[in-house]
């Protein structure tokens, strides 16, 4: 027996560096006359048009925090099966929205990774004076104005070499075939994973982002998108930063309020259950109010 030559590539390991084109692009969407505050990428399945609506009408729109320029962009590959059909409908919601990105890469859980460097590709090549950058997942309630007023502070310098999220510290790569999250040895043959900040929000600040797109194109990749950006971290020796309390939730919480208000995300919140929480979020209600109005 001979291990595998290390130029075969495991099927799960996602093929890279290749010059995945965009089928989509957004190239002028950072031209405003300032660089955005925050550029919110968030990872979207082709067949998800719904979930991009919804998105776009709650945590997701661009201009949830008054006087501070955010820009929203999906993140989206080419479905395995529908791609020629659902590419035209992509289109039509692009030219509608302009908010969507697409390369030509299958769009499969296994291949999340190509899509978070399509998102950094397109910050380092469009939008490198981008001040942070939040890569999010759909199945997530977002706080974007919490994180912007409370957290990142448009007052403040802005941090350099700088990434919060909620931390995952000595992890490692989970080795069961049947699970989701499986990671086969010959694409990480390490036992642990440096610190990393949990995929479904996390934050990096632009030259952090700009960076890691360019440590990724000499890394091995991962079939996991955010132990992937740990390493990237790593070998930029740039360190995670733990979220305050209670602002980073990777388990889903019942919705409250005031305990809401004061989150970046949490976790396992589809589209439409957002829609549902939604007014009752935002309304105008003395007690706790909604989106970091609290100074606590
Ligand atoms: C990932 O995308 C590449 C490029 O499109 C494709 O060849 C590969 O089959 C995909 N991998 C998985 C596991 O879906
Ligand atoms: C304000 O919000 C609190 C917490 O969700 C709720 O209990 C209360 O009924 C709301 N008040 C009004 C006037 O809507």
């Amino acid at each position: 027996w001979l291990p595998a030559p290390a130029t075969t590539r495991h099927p799960l390991q996602p093929p890279y560096p290749r010059p995945y084109r965009f089928l989509l692009n957004e190239p002028h969407k950072c031209r405003g006359p300032r660089p955005p505050f925050l550029v919110l990428l968030v990872a979207s399945r082709p067949s998800d048009a719904e979930g991009r609506a919804a998105i776009r009408r709650t945590w997701g729109s661009e201009l949830a925090v008054p006087g501070v320029p955010l820009v929203r962009l999906f993140l989206t590959g080419v479905h395995p099966v529908f791609g020629a059909e659902l590419g035209r409908l992509l289109a039509e919601e692009s030219g509608a929205h302009r908010d969507v990105l697409q390369q030509d890469f299958v769009d499969t859980y296994h291949n999340l990774t190509l899509k978070t460097l399509m998102g950094l590709q397109w910050v380092a090549r469009h939008c490198p004076a981008a001040r942070y950058v939040l890569k999010a997942d759909s199945d997530v309630f977002l706080n974007v104005p919490f994180l912007v007023r409370r957290i990142l502070r448009p007052g403040r310098p802005p941090r350099r070499r700088f990434a919060l999220g909620h931390v995952y510290r000595g992890t490692g790569p989970l080795r069961n075939p049947r699970i989701k999250w499986f990671v086969p040895r010959q694409v990480y043959p390490h036992r642990s994973y440096p610190p990393y900040c949990a995929g479904p929000a996390y934050v990096l600040s632009g030259d952090v982002a700009v960076a890691a797109f360019g440590a990724a194109q000499e890394l091995p990749l991962l079939n996991m998108e955010d132990a992937f950006v740990g390493l990237c971290l790593r070998s930029l020796g740039v360190a995670v930063t733990d979220g305050p309390p209670g602002a980073f939730n990777v388990v889903r919480l019942p919705y409250e309020r005031c305990r809401f208000g004061r989150a970046v995300v949490v976790h396992r919140y589809e589209p439409r259950e957002v829609l549902r929480i939604w007014p009752d979020f935002t309304a105008e209600n003395g007690t706790c109010p909604p989106w970091g109005g609290w100074d606590g």
